[in-house]
């Protein structure tokens, strides 16, 4: 009796814990997954990571020079759901090379302003991310002022060497630094806008055949530094729909490879123009074909294909400044950006992919498109737009390779 009453009571004793417990627990497990939280505890880089790829943004230089000076959920989100970073503008030209060296054609690591690069590992790595992108050695914009004077006066050679002997202080520096900067834009929008032709409104107009130039940039950076993926990024350049600029790229880096120059990849920029305020146009299933044959194309070159600065920018209701935007067309977007992210990332020659930012408060593109907006994943609050469930849903969708 006395057995079985202190068995009985100790089993319902026990039985009374594990069944509060599991009460507790359902209601817990309840509470969680219908909140935002539980459902989407996982961030947009666990799960690039565990299908072996990237996922990364452009970062801006306040946020580095001071994370206290953007908002702290621009500090949360740029730091948890992100595993590789590309500063917006502290790598370009007129940053580093902000003042004229003592020697252009001799360009000495201690000529480089190198704060923004400092700044940029640092935070990343205090946000344990371990990746970085290079962006970008040789521009015709962002150059500094000192060089579209001077470069005037040069000739070809002197262009040359000029060049050279940027890139070779940037990647040696870098290169010492070792801290994870392992792909470069070497050149950056070379080919014009109506693709028949390399630019012409560029510093380096002076030297005597532009691809020339281009392709011992790339010997150059190969020279400074044998291990870093060498990459030719541009835009307008991602679909095979005929355009002649997709033409032009393909036919351009298919004879840098005959030449052996040491390429790497093709950066395609992939600023795209989304849905209109009733949910049509922007990214369709047919762009999706085209983009995918670029990637193709690029793999049979024995190239990287990457997305570089992705955005999905939207017509708004304002034909001057960013207006508003309607529901369907931001339910559209986010459908929108899943299939791009999801044919990009699906492709074997696509390790990586990177937004050109996250919040629309902090995007170029209102400044720079006349009544368009609204492009990224993150609204002006920081709040997830359908877009970043979209890039969410492609991410958690990939097939295991
Ligand atoms: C843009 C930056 O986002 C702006 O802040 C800056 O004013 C201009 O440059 N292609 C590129 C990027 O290669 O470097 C550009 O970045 C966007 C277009």
């Amino acid at each position: 009796m006395i057995i079985l009453t202190a068995d009985g009571i100790k089993k319902s004793y026990l039985y009374s814990i594990s069944a509060q417990t599991l009460i507790v627990f359902t209601t817990l497990l309840f509470c969680l997954s219908a909140s935002d939280g539980f459902a989407q505890q996982k961030t947009l880089s666990d799960f690039a990571r565990a299908h072996g790829k990237w996922i990364g943004t452009a970062v801006k230089s306040s946020y580095t020079k001071n994370p206290n000076s953007v908002s702290e959920s621009y500090q949360k989100i740029v730091a948890s759901e992100f595993n590789i970073y590309v500063s917006e503008n502290d790598f370009k030209m007129s940053s580093i090379l902000k003042t004229r060296p003592e020697n252009p054609f001799q360009i000495k690591i201690s000529d480089l302003h190198t704060a923004g690069i400092d700044r940029l590992t640092k935070q990343a790595s205090a946000n344990k991310i371990s990746k970085i992108r290079g962006h970008t050695l040789i521009w015709y914009r962002q150059a500094p002022e000192w060089l579209n004077q001077e470069a005037k006066t040069w000739n070809s050679q002197q262009i040359h060497s000029f060049a050279a002997s940027y890139i070779t202080a940037v990647l040696t520096y870098c290169k010492t630094k070792n801290a994870g900067i392992d792909d470069w834009d070497v050149v950056n929008e070379a080919i014009d806008d109506n693709a028949s032709a390399l630019r012409s409104d560029t510093w380096y107009d002076g030297v005597s055949d532009k691809q020339e130039f281009i392709d011992n940039c790339f010997h150059a950076a190969r020279k400074a530094d044998s291990k870093v993926r060498l990459t030719y990024n541009d835009y307008n350049v991602e679909l095979t729909d005929g355009s002649s600029k997709n033409a032009y790229l393909l036919k351009m880096v298919a004879g840098m490879k005959k030449r052996r120059v040491p390429l790497d990849a093709v950066g395609i920029q992939s600023h795209f123009m989304g849905p209109d305020q009733n949910g049509e146009g922007g990214f369709t299933e047919a762009h999706a074909d085209d983009f995918r044959k670029t990637f193709v194309a690029l793999r049979h070159l024995k190239l990287y294909c990457i997305v570089t600065e992705l955005d999905l920018r939207l017509p708004t209701d304002d034909e001057n400044k960013e207006g508003n935007v309607t529901q369907i067309q931001l339910a559209e977007q986010g459908k929108q950006y899943q299939l791009i992210v999801s044919t990009a990332l699906s492709e074997p020659n696509s390790p990586y992919l990177l937004l050109w930012g996250f919040s629309d408060h902090y995007s170029w593109i209102p400044s720079h498109f006349k009544g368009q907006g609204h492009g990224l994943l993150f609204d002006k609050n920081n709040q997830k737009k359908p877009a970043y469930h979209g890039i969410y849903n492609a991410l958690n969708s990939l097939k295991k390779r």
